[in-house]
């Protein structure tokens, strides 16, 4: 059983809900998932021990988070090179922040990459659970890959 970090940066909830649903997907795999608020993370040292990661932030004025920002500087030193790796997020209108995270975690960081980004503009409406739990259940498979 391989074990998932989902890491999440949020100013009114919806992209937590998110995360908790991938989550759910990424149990209905099989795996183990840890669902954490990205306040929690201090140090790189938080970020190890993990086989996959996926790191969701909510869009601000075309950006992701400022927290979600710092996060990636840490990763930067996790040596988190060939795991499995995807990105989230609830937005508005452009939703730029999962598109950013993933393009990061891809050619920075060299990690194995699901097939893209996941964006949704709520966790219920228009099939956002299903597609959020699609999401994890795409990650375990990746896992196994
Ligand atoms: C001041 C403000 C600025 C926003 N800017 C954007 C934006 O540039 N692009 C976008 O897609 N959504 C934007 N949104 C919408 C949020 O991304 C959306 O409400 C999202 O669900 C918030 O997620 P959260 O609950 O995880 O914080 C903005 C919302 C507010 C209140």
């Amino acid at each position: 059983m391989s074990k998932v970090l989902l890491v999440y940066s949020t100013r009114t909830g919806e992209t937590k809900k998110i995360a908790e649903l991938i989550a759910e997907g990424i149990r209905m795999g099989g795996n183990e998932a840890d669902v954490v608020n990205i306040t929690t993370i201090k140090n790189e040292k938080n970020l190890q021990g993990y086989d996959g990661y996926v790191f969701g932030s909510a869009t601000y004025h075309g950006e992701m988070m400022q927290a979600m920002k710092t996060l990636l500087f840490l990763a930067e030193k996790a040596g988190l090179e060939g795991k499995v790796a995807g990105s989230f997020g609830a937005f508005g209108w452009s939703g730029e922040a999962p598109g950013r995270i993933y393009d990061t975690m891809k050619n920075i960081f060299k990690m194995k990459m699901v097939g893209g980004p996941l964006r949704l503009k709520s966790s219920f409406l228009g099939g956002g659970t299903t597609m959020a739990q699609d999401y994890g259940k795409e990650i375990s498979k990746k896992l196994k890959e």
